[in-house]
């Protein structure tokens, strides 16, 4: 194990991601941990970056037992300076010059040679910097490993104590080695296994969730047809089985056949207890009348779906509160993960897999319970990729693991202009050929979001030598990471006309199919 101290750096959880990347496995913690409550012996100890400096008087130390462990320590920016403060307060100070972004390190050699950190990357190591404070000189009894142009004291090492200390940041993806760096320190230099897999922490969560929960405890969760929901579904089955219950809401804006594919996944090959609540009439007269106000249309569609879930979960807690061979439900499910979690978790923060006193809409003052459902979110660690992994894992379809992201008001934000039932069908007939063929022609793990819209206008055409006038259908394919700016996917013309030659045949009530070239910024991903 590798042991990670948090000091609440934006890039914390890239760390144990690159680990796991390593197969090593890796422990967060807050960078205030008493080391003598250790519950393991870590192989070495990772100091996170951080907001604060050193200076501050509210600034947080880890505990100076580390230092006499014997243990290989790496600290990273904040954590650089967190072993020099701890050394030799006198050598950090406010950088006069703060550095962000790009840079080039240089190893240094020393006797003749370049640190074992440096192994194999020694030359032009292109790293990124994001500080404000830096060392001005060396700690007693360290030297030089590294430099930049900027930071004569890049890195920095213990004559005889295996502590080091680097300025950049290894773990993001604008320092291309660094994954080799963080592999020398851990392997190399710690002797860490590299052994971690998916399937490992699928193992440790389950025993986490067992132990969270305990022998009786249920938990209720949402599942939305969408990646996330359906993995974490997967993963509390395996863990408390039938004390686990599972909400599809149908909020009459899915996609084609959505309801019905996620209860064959769930329910019928992993033997998930799942729920459907069919509340489409609900939602679909509730939108009636809405045009002109995206807004408006996503608080009907979040508001009656709180309404619909705390109504269904009431009855189930009813239920469940005859089983006896089970307790009440205290817990509720949510598929978080880390890009999701807005802020970074502090030092101050608790563990990162559970927060209590959520509340869920109205829905913890209504459990009988009265003290509220706790949180629980398995996937708060991991990236989407990994959560994917995780799926696969616990044997969901691949084609529901690899799904595009959908928005939880669904096809009432693609409908653009009002929403009834007949718009509503013609996008997703529309939708559903787009997307068919995309997955034939072998495109579908190149985008990452796609769908067709139904827009608010009317154009006419001729139709069987009929004039009809009739709405217009968008399409909209893009490539992204972030979600926070989008490129417009680049089909062929062909197949462009391909698709909309099979939306004018297949679909009735529309005149046109137009193909949406507007990347994000200026545009959004949905069309409202
Ligand atoms: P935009 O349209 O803002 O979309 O460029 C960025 C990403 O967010 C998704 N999205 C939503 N997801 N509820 C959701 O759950 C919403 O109201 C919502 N609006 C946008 C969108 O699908 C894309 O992935």
């Amino acid at each position: 194990t590798i042991l990670t101290l948090d000091f609440g750096s934006q890039y914390t959880h890239l760390i144990s991601r690159r680990l796991r990347e390593l197969n090593i496995y890796s422990e967060m913690l807050p960078c205030t941990q008493n080391i003598s409550e250790l519950e393991f012996t870590p192989k070495g100890i990772i100091l996170s970056g951080g907001p604060y400096s050193v200076y501050d008087n509210d600034a947080p130390h880890v505990d100076p037992a580390i230092f006499e462990l014997g243990i290989p320590i790496l600290g990273i920016c904040y954590g650089l300076q967190e072993i020099a403060w701890h050394q030799d307060i006198k050598n950090v100070q406010a950088g006069t010059k703060r550095e962000y972004g790009p840079a080039q390190v240089q190893a240094k050699r020393h006797h003749g040679h370049v640190d074992k950190l440096f192994k194999d990357i020694e030359d032009n190591l292109d790293v990124y910097m994001s500080h404000g404070d830096k060392l001005y000189g060396l700690p007693a009894e360290f030297h030089t490993v590294a430099t930049t142009s900027n930071s004569p004291y890049a890195g920095i090492t213990h004559e005889s104590k295996q502590i080091y200390g680097i300025q950049f940041h290894p773990e993001v993806t604008h320092t291309p080695q660094g994954i080799k760096l963080l592999e020398n320190f851990a392997v190399g230099i710690c002797g860490a296994k590299q052994n971690w897999t998916m399937e490992k922490f699928c193992d440790l969560e389950v025993e986490k969730i067992r132990a969270l929960v305990g022998e009786k405890g249920q938990v209720l969760g949402a599942v939305s047809g969408g990646v996330d929901s359906s993995v974490c579904a997967a993963l509390m089955h395996k863990a408390i089985g039938e004390r686990f219950h599972a909400v599809l809401v149908d909020n009459g804006c899915m996609r084609m056949n959505e309801c019905a594919e996620v209860k064959v996944a769930l329910e019928k090959n992993l033997g998930i207890n799942l729920t459907v609540v069919d509340a489409s009439d609900l939602f679909l007269d509730k939108l009636a009348g809405v045009v002109n106000d995206p807004e408006k249309k996503r608080k009907i569609m979040g508001n009656t779906f709180i309404e619909v879930f705390e109504k269904e979960a009431l009855r189930i807690e009813e239920a469940a509160a005859n089983s006896p061979k089970a307790g009440k439900i205290e817990w509720f499910l949510q598929g978080t993960l880390y890009p999701d979690v807005i802020e970074s978790i502090s030092f101050k923060g608790p563990s990162a897999t559970i927060k209590t006193h959520h509340n869920v809409g109205g829905l913890t003052d209504k459990m009988k319970n009265g003290q509220g459902l706790k949180l629980i979110e398995p996937l708060r660690e991991l990236f989407k990729d990994e959560a994917r992994e995780l799926g696969r894992q616990l044997g969901l379809p691949a084609e529901l693991v690899g799904r595009h992201p959908f928005p939880g008001p669904g096809i009432s934000i693609r409908v653009v202009g009002e929403v009834t039932r007949e718009r509503v069908e013609i996008a997703r007939k529309a939708d559903f050929i787009f997307i068919e063929e995309i997955r034939k022609a072998g495109l579908y793990d190149q985008i990452s979001q796609a769908y067709a819209a139904l827009l608010v206008v009317n154009a006419v055409g001729v139709q069987g030598d009929k004039r009809v006038h009739a709405p217009v259908i968008a399409l909209r394919a893009v490539k992204t990471t972030d979600f926070m700016t989008a490129d417009v996917f680049d089909f062929s013309r062909k197949f462009t006309q391909t698709i909309a030659s099979r939306i004018m045949n297949e679909v009735d009530g529309i005149s046109r199919v137009f193909y949406d070239e507007t990347p994000k910024p200026p545009g959004t991903i949905e069309m409202e």
